[in-house]
């Protein structure tokens, strides 16, 4: 295992940090209390490459690996996690899968405009009765003579209502079961696509959550993804791609609210010092460090593993379920050390504690990725 960053992800980490600090930071605050979209932060992040930094340039993308695609996303959530999960879920679920998959058609007309920046993407898989248990999908897509037709719900879909291309997954062939499952790609504004209401959310609130609902859209069939009966393999592979996405987010947020739980423990004095000098901050502080830098290695190593070729279901799964623990643990301790200043905004660390919360739910709950593990573990 080696972990040195070489001078080109050193730069990317660079940019992102600069851009975090420079163009997510000022708002950050504004932005979550109000739940406003941050579009102007998102079309600067597509000029950075950062909307398809995986893709080839080829396709508008930044032609990077995934560990500077996690290097990058780690300084953005450590600013911003709504911005981070929006750039995810464009990179990871979207751009990744229609590069891979997709054909040169396809990636000619969707891929370029949503890797370059210019178009955002939306991952619809989740429905009312079909979060965790992903093969349960209840919205059909039946073959007509030249196209498919839509019909169907999916629930907590982030970029919902601010997507250009949406990437639906759909039952073609309920007797197939999950071998009856395919994916479409989806434009905004077509007849019988509505969008529903935005969810009000405890954390993540500038990303926008919606459910989408489909009646009689018709999907023209050169936009089907794959081969006929890909879909849940489309899904999974691509899920898998995506946890990667998100534990590197739980780390950003776990080192966000270290650093400031750190840097204030110097300033806030109690019983006569600075509460750094008191031990039960200080052991604090050391086991938030340890847990980070453990996650860290793990995150860092699922890059590596996907960038080398090796499979990655499995380091995905357990860097995802090591970070997302620690964002949860570290927020709430960051809080703790900022005592009553902890449970306000201006400190912006309550809102890292409740923007950690979502990174154990999506993509994945931590306990489907225990199921990942053992599972993974337990077949040899
Ligand atoms: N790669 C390729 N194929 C895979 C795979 C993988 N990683 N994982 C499973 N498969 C295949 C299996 O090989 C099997 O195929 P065959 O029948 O041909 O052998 C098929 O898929 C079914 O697999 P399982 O029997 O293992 O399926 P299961 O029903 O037991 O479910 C699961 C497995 C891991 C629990 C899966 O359902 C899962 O990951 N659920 C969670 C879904 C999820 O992450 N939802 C998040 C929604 S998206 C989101 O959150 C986006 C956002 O907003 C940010």
């Amino acid at each position: 295992m080696n972990f040195q960053l070489t001078e080109e992800h050193i730069m990317i980490k660079q940019a992102a940090k600069e851009f975090s600090e420079k163009e997510l930071l000022p708002e950050v605050i504004d932005r979550d209390r109000k739940e406003i979209f941050p579009y102007e932060q998102v079309k600067k992040m597509g000029e950075l490459g950062f909307m398809g930094m995986m893709n080839t340039t080829q396709y508008g993308g930044g032609g990077m690996d995934t560990l500077s695609y996690v290097l990058a996303l780690e300084e953005i959530s450590k600013i911003d996690a709504s911005a981070a999960v929006i750039m995810s879920v464009n990179n990871s679920l979207v751009c990744w899968g229609l590069e891979e998959y997709g054909n040169t058609k396809q990636k000619e007309k969707y891929l370029e405009p949503l890797a370059s920046g210019k178009k955002l993407g939306a991952f619809a898989l989740s429905e009312p009765e079909a979060g965790s248990d992903a093969t349960s999908q209840k919205t059909t897509a039946i073959e007509k003579e030249d196209h498919y037709l839509l019909n169907g719900t999916k629930n907590w879909i982030t970029n919902g209502g601010t997507a250009d291309y949406y990437l639906i997954i759909a039952q073609t062939d309920v007797s197939l079961k999950h071998k009856g499952i395919n994916v479409f790609i989806v434009e905004k504004g077509w007849e019988g696509f509505e969008i529903g209401p935005k969810e009000e959310k405890l954390g993540i609130r500038s990303s926008d959550t919606h459910s989408l609902i489909f009646n009689d859209v018709k999907i023209p069939k050169e936009n089907r993804l794959g081969p006929n009966g890909f879909g849940f393999k489309f899904a999974m592979k691509t899920l898998a791609g995506g946890r990667i996405g998100i534990a590197a987010q739980a780390l950003g947020i776990a080192q966000g609210a270290y650093e400031r739980a750190l840097a204030y423990s110097k300033i806030r004095k109690s019983f006569g010092t600075e509460i750094c000098n008191h031990q039960a901050i200080a052991f604090k502080l050391a086991d938030m460090y340890s847990q980070i830098q453990g996650a860290r290695l793990l995150v860092y190593q699922s890059a590596v593993d996907k960038d080398n070729g090796n499979n990655y279901d499995l380091s995905s799964a357990v860097a995802k379920l090591a970070a997302s623990k620690a964002a949860m643990d570290v927020t709430i301790e960051a809080v703790q050390i900022h005592g009553g200043n902890g449970y306000v905004k201006e400190y912006h660390v309550e809102r890292l504690m409740r923007d950690a919360k979502i990174t154990q739910i999506y993509e994945g709950t931590s306990e489907i990725q225990k199921i990942v593990i053992s599972r993974s573990i337990l077949k040899d």
